[in-house]
């Protein structure tokens, strides 16, 4: 175990891994380049571990101890006895570099160098060294004695001794670990792709307002945040940047593909809360939310007819039409007038509504993957008569359950994006990034999802998501976006769960 660590970089990462393992028990030192910074660092971490004791949070002791371990150092050369040295300085390869050469000079062999780095390569960070089988990622999220996971990044010619030592020492401080390679993105850059990007592709495509995404994508499958309010709290000129930087790393692979318009929108300084004005307009930094439009109330004077077999489908749908004054219709085939409610997968509701000879005029979609008591979810299609619009919007929202309408798309907004990030996960998987557990609890952690990636396809079954998936391929004329991963194909294909491993050695 390490007992000495030497920080370099006492900015808001630096001060906080100083934080997390003084109150662990490590003595800690703490250098920056900038005069000031080490005092402010320290007197920013006194006062956040102060108020944590008049929370009750903390024994005084306990607060006594931990400042009593962390320390500053005025010169790298203070750092030389240190067991472990960590950097957090500026996010610039020959800064880094040319950090871990002084050291070099300035330690022993059996020295560890960290980097916090979270988008470099580890591999040409270590490069430069003398030694780079010490050097490894020990990547922290922020706040960083509150987001309770760190990637350990084993760079391509990393010790494992190393590793396991950072490892047991994150553990002891009460992180979980995510081990894993040097790849762009590392685990938790790389799968949070997925959200986001397919979220702005949608908005792209006129499919939905960023408002529609973010309240169907909290309300279905339960985000704390909608993808644009949480570009807004990020700042769109961050996410952007780690976009575009993960497609470039991952040599274009149009999985990954930025959004053009956040190119623009960054541009033009639409950043989100810190410049006031993002996808929502901020006041002293309260968002100003604009309330859900309303409809006129309409006569409902047509029966509805269900393409789904789904018995409990049918009977909520049966009992919700009742109460809006309308019948749901038995038989196999829609009547005369009935507006026919469809239910694709994966495909837009155009292409079902010719598959099926359905007429077209008198189509809407029904979104299965929505919450049915929090919110539902139509898809229009452009034949569609708007009167039979108003009817369904009204039918359906019978239960004062709200209803969002959005224009033709395949997978809708919940199943397109739900498995775009399980799709993501199971290429995580099969590159082996992470293990499948450790990147669903990894994701929990880092990104606040409700379910990481297998936990999602759990929720709405992996062989709906590979359907989804193929019937999204298919709309867009093969797109390879939206290719299925292997990884999932083969365990749907094989009736195998999605955590079931490659192959078994034992
Ligand atoms: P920051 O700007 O708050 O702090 C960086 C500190 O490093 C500054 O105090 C600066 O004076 C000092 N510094 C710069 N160059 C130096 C050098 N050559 N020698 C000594 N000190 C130097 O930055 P922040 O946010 O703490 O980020 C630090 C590192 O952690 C970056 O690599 C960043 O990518 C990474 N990171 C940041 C996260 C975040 O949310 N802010 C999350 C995870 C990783």
């Amino acid at each position: 175990m390490f007992t000495r660590i030497g920080i370099i970089g006492a900015g808001a990462m630096g001060r906080g891994i100083a934080q997390l393992f003084a109150c662990a028990g490590q003595q800690v030192q703490l250098y920056d380049a900038r005069p000031d910074a080490v005092a402010q660092a320290l007197d920013f971490n006194r006062e956040l571990l102060e108020r944590n004791v008049a929370k009750g949070r903390m024994a005084a002791e306990q607060l006594t101890a931990a400042l009593a371990r962390m320390r500053p150092a005025h010169a790298l050369a203070e750092l030389a006895g240190c067991d472990l040295l960590i950097e957090a300085i500026v996010e610039n390869l020959e800064a880094k570099q040319a950090l871990f050469v002084e050291l070099e000079a300035l330690i022993a062999d059996d020295v560890v160098l960290a980097t916090n780095t979270s988008s470099l390569s580890v591999t040409r960070i270590a490069a430069a060294c003398r030694r780079p089988q010490r050097v490894a990622g020990f990547h922290f999220f922020n706040p960083v004695p509150l987001m309770k996971l760190v990637e350990v990044v084993r760079g391509e010619r990393t010790d494992p001794q190393v590793t396991a030592r950072l490892t047991a020492l994150a553990e002891q401080a009460g992180h979980f670990v995510a081990n894993t390679p040097d790849t762009p993105g590392f685990l938790v850059n790389h799968a949070g792709r997925a959200y986001g990007t397919e979220a702005q592709r949608i908005l792209s495509e006129g499919i939905a307002s960023a408002e529609q995404i973010d309240r169907i994508l909290r309300d279905g499958p339960g985000f704390r945040m909608g993808p644009f309010e949480l570009f807004d709290l990020t700042g769109l000129d961050i996410s952007h940047a780690v976009m575009e930087s993960v497609y470039e790393q991952f040599y274009q692979d149009p999985r990954y593909t930025p959004s053009y318009q956040a190119a623009q929108r960054v541009a033009a300084g639409l950043l989100g809360r810190k410049s006031g004005q993002g996808f929502y307009r901020y006041e002293n930094g309260q968002q100003i939310r604009t309330p859900e439009p309303q409809f006129p109330p309409v006569q409902i004077d047509r029966s509805f007819w269900l393409d789904s077999a789904d018995a409990e489908l049918r009977a909520r749908l049966a009992a919700l039409l009742r109460q809006s004054g309308a019948q749901l219709e038995q038989g196999e085939t829609p009547s005369a007038r009935a507006i026919c409610l469809i239910t694709p997968l994966g495909e837009d509701a155009s292409n079902m509504i010719e598959r099926l000879a359905l007429p077209a005029a008198r189509c809407i979609a029904f979104d299965v993957f929505a919450d049915f008591d929090r919110r539902r979810v139509l898809m229009r299609q452009p034949a569609l008569e708007p009167a039979l619009e108003a009817q369904a919007r009204q039918a359906l929202g019978a239960d004062a359950v709200p209803v969002e309408v959005i224009n033709d798309s395949p997978g809708f907004i919940n199943q397109r994006v739900i498995a775009s990030i399980v799709n993501l996960g199971c290429e995580i998987a099969q590159k082996g990034i992470a293990e499948p557990h450790t990147l669903d609890r990894a994701v929990q952690l880092a990104l606040g999802y409700p379910r990481g990636p297998l936990g999602f396809a759990e929720r709405y079954g992996a062989a709906r998501i590979l359907a989804v998936l193929q019937g999204l391929q298919h709309c867009y004329g093969g797109e390879p976006r939206y290719r299925p991963s292997a990884w999932l194909r083969r365990r749907v294909q094989l009736g195998l769960p999605l955590a079931a491993p490659d192959s078994r050695d034992d």
